[in-house]
């Protein structure tokens, strides 16, 4: 694990529908950036009260390369929200409503074991679409800062899969506690990204539209058949004896890897 700062800058030129010209594909992956600051904040506070539990040196490191790689990913996504601004999107109605639900709402009304056992879960969830993002080639077709961007996320998203997952074993969660940190951040991540994606869908006019529709099927069920992929993965968590490692990527690490020797902090 290494922190990078690739210090990306966001063209103006930057299509609408960077993604594959499909606006479905896009917003999709425009909700993910509204809502990657605000929820990795989340988890660089939630993982940093537990840090000075922390008796194994290597682990303790880790969390705090955890904590640095997310405050860039924050940093970083935070930059093209003005693109999206700048392109006539009402973006700031979602930031207040991600605010709301996950610092106003999930952070202030659950225990610290809780918001550590969600940030496990919220991170097996973006290491997995990691996975997904990286092996499938979904960015194939896609803007080359904007697929830059992605790709250096999920990177580092696979290289920190373990952190927070260790951290919380370390607290010793019961198995009860570490499977609702899952759901919970699953029926989280799932209902704002349908809302985030559903709203510029809206925007752009096409959220009813049949090629929307067809570019849905397209991506969860039948062509990149994301939903069958990810609930393997998903389901492997369920098991007690799971651990993020066991997932053998490091193939996938090591290409990516290499692509982002050059952009150390
Ligand atoms: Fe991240
Ligand atoms: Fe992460």
């Amino acid at each position: 694990m290494i922190v990078r700062k690739p210090n990306f800058e966001f063209p103006q030129t930057i299509l609408k529908h960077w993604l594959d010209d499909c606006a479905f594909k896009t917003h999709l992956c425009n909700s993910f950036t509204l809502l990657f600051p605000t929820g990795e904040r989340f988890f660089v506070r939630s993982l940093s009260r537990f840090v000075p539990q922390i008796s194994d040196e290597k682990l303790k490191r880790e969390a705090m390369l955890f904590m640095q790689q997310e405050t860039q990913h924050a940093v970083e996504h935070e930059k093209f929200i003005q693109n999206l601004r700048d392109q006539g999107y009402d973006v700031d109605q979602t930031l207040r409503l991600v605010e709301d639900v996950i610092t106003r709402f999930v952070e202030k009304s659950t225990s610290p074991e809780f918001k550590l056992s969600l940030t496990a879960g919220f991170e097996h969830l973006t290491s997995l679409l990691a996975e997904i993002g990286l092996s499938e080639d979904f960015f194939e077709n896609s803007d080359p800062v904007m697929r830059k961007l992605f790709e250096w996320h999920a990177l580092e998203e696979i290289e920190h899969r373990a952190v927070a997952f260790d951290v919380l074993k370390s607290s010793n969660p019961s198995y009860a506690n570490r499977v609702a940190g899952l759901l919970g951040g699953y029926l989280i991540l799932s209902g704002l990204v349908g809302l985030v994606t559903s709203h510029l869908l809206w925007q752009d006019g096409v959220l009813l539209k049949r090629k929307t529709l067809q570019d849905a099927i397209d991506v969860f069920l039948t062509k990149n058949a994301l939903l069958p992929k990810a609930m393997g993965i998903f389901s492997r968590y369920l098991h007690p004896k799971f651990h993020p490692l066991q997932e053998n990527l490091d193939e996938l690490v090591r290409l990516t890897q290499a692509q982002w020797a050059e952009v150390v902090a």
